[in-house]
């Protein structure tokens, strides 16, 4: 079955709102990932929906002012969590090597990983080729000492969101992404990586391509931001899914 990952990010402003968007994307098959604090009450209100965090810290507690731990989610009835997104990249300065950290952690804490990777234009424009180096090297880095951990890595998705396609309405041709996704599990198949990883697509998916990207093949899912604020274009994503 493929996997619907609805990204709110900063959205909605109230609780009340949140609950409201949860009730229309209450389906088998959708993972909401809503601000961290409406987590604990979507959490206890998503009968059919899985739950996910957009964020966690890697450490467990100690002095660490406005973080929250992957148990502190684990607790809250999560079981996602979204690593290493281009905008935690962009605006909080999220390198390799924290989201490293990160992922680790998460994974120690039975918690199920969507490592989001993708290149910015200035290297897309330079070709394909370019653009899979790009991603290669932050699975490398972003994975780095993976194959030690004896916990369940099958629990680990990747999430391909070229930068340029987020929030622009310029969403990838979907035959690109597919091989992004193919050249993906290549990547991770020659380590010690989880056997055949599911690979989503994400960055300005809608209602008018999303069947595109979900053809039987290497992409196994999407990851939704903007459209999944909007019930007009939700309603129609989940017809076309018939879900
Ligand atoms: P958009 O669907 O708004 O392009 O956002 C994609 C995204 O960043 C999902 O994580």
């Amino acid at each position: 079955m493929k996997i619907i990952a609805l990204n709110w990010k900063l959205n909605p402003e109230t609780e009340k709102e949140a609950l409201s968007l949860l009730g229309f994307s209450d389906r088998k098959g959708v993972l909401v990932f809503p601000p961290s604090i409406f987590l604990a009450e979507i959490a206890r209100k998503a009968k059919r929906a899985e739950v996910g965090a957009q964020n966690i810290f890697w450490e467990e507690g100690g002095a660490f002012t406005g973080e929250i731990s992957p148990s502190m989610v684990k607790d809250a009835g999560v079981q996602w969590v979204l690593i290493g997104h281009s905008e935690r990249r962009r605006y909080f300065d999220e390198t390799d090597e924290m989201i490293n950290k990160k992922i680790l952690a998460a994974l120690h804490a039975d918690l199920r990983v969507i490592l989001c990777v993708g290149e910015p234009l200035e290297v897309r424009k330079k070709g394909v080729s370019s653009a899979k180096k790009f991603v290669a090297y932050q699975l490398e880095n972003d994975l780095r000492g993976i194959k030690n951990f004896k916990l369940k890595i099958k629990n680990l998705v990747v999430a391909y969101e070229p930068i340029w396609a987020i929030g622009t309405g310029k969403a990838d041709k979907p035959a690109e992404s597919a091989e992004m996704a193919k050249f993906i599990k290549e990547t991770l198949s020659s380590k010690p990586y989880p056997p055949n990883p599911k690979v989503l697509y994400g960055g300005s998916v809608n209602a008018k391509n999303i069947a595109a990207f979900l053809r039987p093949g290497e992409i196994d899912g999407v990851l939704i931001g903007g459209a999944s604020l909007k019930r007009e274009e939700l309603k129609r994503i989940f017809g076309i899914l018939k879900i």
